[in-house]
C-alpha cells in the first residue's frame, strides 16, 4: 500500500501557509478525504464554504461543486484542484433547455438539482440537494406546477415522497445508473439482514428496495446511529470510506465494483499540491450568472 503521509503533510503545510481550506466531497479517494479539513455531501459543502473565514477555497471534487462555493463566496479565491473534473449528469442539461421548458410551461417554478452549472443554475428559481430536495418541493404551494431537473431518478423519488407531479427531466448519474436491482439482491443474498441504503440517483427500482434512501451524509448519520452492524451501500464506492472509519465495528458492502465515478477519482494528492502551491484553476464565473445563481442557491438554504 502507499505510504501517503507525507504527500497529506505536504498539502496540510501548504493550506496553513496560504490560509486556505480544503473542502473534499465524500467521493473522493481515500488519501484526499483524509487530508481534507472537511469532508461532506453537496449540501454541506455548500454551507462550508459560506461559512468560512479562509482566504483560498482548495476544492476536491467535481466542477459544480467548485461553482457552488464561487456563486456563495464571490471575495474568496476558489480553486479546483483538477479542473477536468466535471459532472456527466450536469452536463445533461443547458441553459437554453431550461428556457425551452420554461416557456412551455409558464407559471412553473424550477427546482434544479445542485448537480447543474451555474449557467442552468441562473435560469433556475430553487436549488435542492439529495439531502432537502423533497422539503423544498413540499413548501412550494400546491399551485404551483413544479419543473424538477435534471434527475429523473431523484425526481421521482420527490414524487413518491410529496404526492407532488413533477415536470421532470431524463439527466442521470451514470455511475449510479450501473447499480442493478440483482446487484442488491445478490448482495442481500450474501448478507442476510444488512441493511439496504441507496442514494435517491439510484434507479426506482434499486429505490424501491432500500430500507433508506438518503443523502451521502444521510448514510453515514443513518449507519452510525443504527445498531444494526451490516449495511448495503448502495451509491459511489468512495463513501465506504468515511462509513468504514466512524464505524470500525461495522461492515459495509458495496452491490457492485462499478459505482465509481471516475470525474471524483480525477482528483489526487500530487494534482492537489500542485493545484494550491500555484494557486491555479480558479473558479470565475461572469458577475450576471453569479447572482442570479446565487437567489436559487440562497433559496435553497432558507428551505433548509
Ligand atoms: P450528495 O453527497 O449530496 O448526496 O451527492 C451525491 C452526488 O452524486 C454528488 O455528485
Ligand atoms: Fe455526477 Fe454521478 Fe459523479 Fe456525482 S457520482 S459527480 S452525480 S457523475
Amino acid at each position: 500500500m502507499v505510504d501517503y503521509r507525507s504527500l497529506q503533510a505536504e498539502l496540510r503545510a501548504l493550506a496553513r501557509e496560504k490560509n486556505a481550506i480544503i473542502i473534499a466531497h465524500n467521493y473522493q479517494r481515500p488519501e484526499v478525504q483524509d487530508a481534507a479539513d472537511f469532508t461532506g455531501d453537496s449540501l454541506e459543502l455548500s454551507r462550508t464554504a459560506a461559512g468560512t473565514g479562509a482566504g483560498i477555497i482548495l476544492f476536491c471534487g467535481v466542477h459544480f461543486m467548485a461553482e457552488t462555493a464561487h456563486i456563495l463566496s464571490p471575495g474568496k479565491k476558489v480553486l479546483i484542484a483538477e479542473e477536468r473534473a466535471g459532472c456527466p449528469m450536469a452536463e445533461m442539461i443547458t441553459a437554453e433547455d431550461v428556457r425551452t421548458l420554461k416557456a412551455a410551461h409558464p407559471g412553473a417554478l424550477v427546482v434544479a438539482y445542485v448537480n447543474t452549472s451555474a449557467a442552468v443554475k441562473a435560469e433556475t428559481d430553487i436549488c435542492c440537494t439529495s439531502a432537502n430536495a423533497a422539503t423544498v418541493v413540499a413548501n412550494i404551494p400546491a399551485d404551483r406546477e413544479v419543473i424538477f431537473i435534471p434527475d429523473r431518478n431523484l425526481a421521482l423519488y420527490v414524487e413518491k415522497k410529496t404526492g407532488r407531479r413533477l415536470i421532470k427531466w431524463e439527466g442521470f448519474c451514470p455511475t449510479h445508473e450501473y447499480i442493478t436491482a440483482a446487484d442488491i439482491l445478490r448482495t442481500s443474498e450474501e448478507h442476510p439482514g444488512a441493511v439496504v441504503l441507496a442514494h435517491p440517483e439510484c434507479l426506482p427500482e434499486v429505490q424501491d428496495m432500500a430500507d433508506s434512501l438518503e443523502s451521502t451524509s444521510g448514510m453515514i448519520r443513518y449507519a452510525s446511529a443504527s445498531p444494526a452492524r451490516e449495511f448495503i451501500i448502495a451509491t459511489e464506492m468512495g463513501l465506504n470510506h468515511r462509513l468504514q472509519k466512524e464505524n470500525p465495528g461495522k461492515h459495509f458492502y458495496s452491490p457492485t465494483k462499478k459505482a465509481i465515478c471516475p470525474n471524483m477519482k480525477m482528483t489526487t494528492l500530487p494534482k492537489a499540491i500542485q493545484t494550491l502551491r500555484e494557486e491555479r484553476y480558479e473558479i470565475r464565473l461572469p458577475e450576471e450568472v453569479r447572482i442570479k445563481a446565487l437567489a436559487a442557491v440562497e433559496a435553497m438554504v432558507r428551505y433548509t
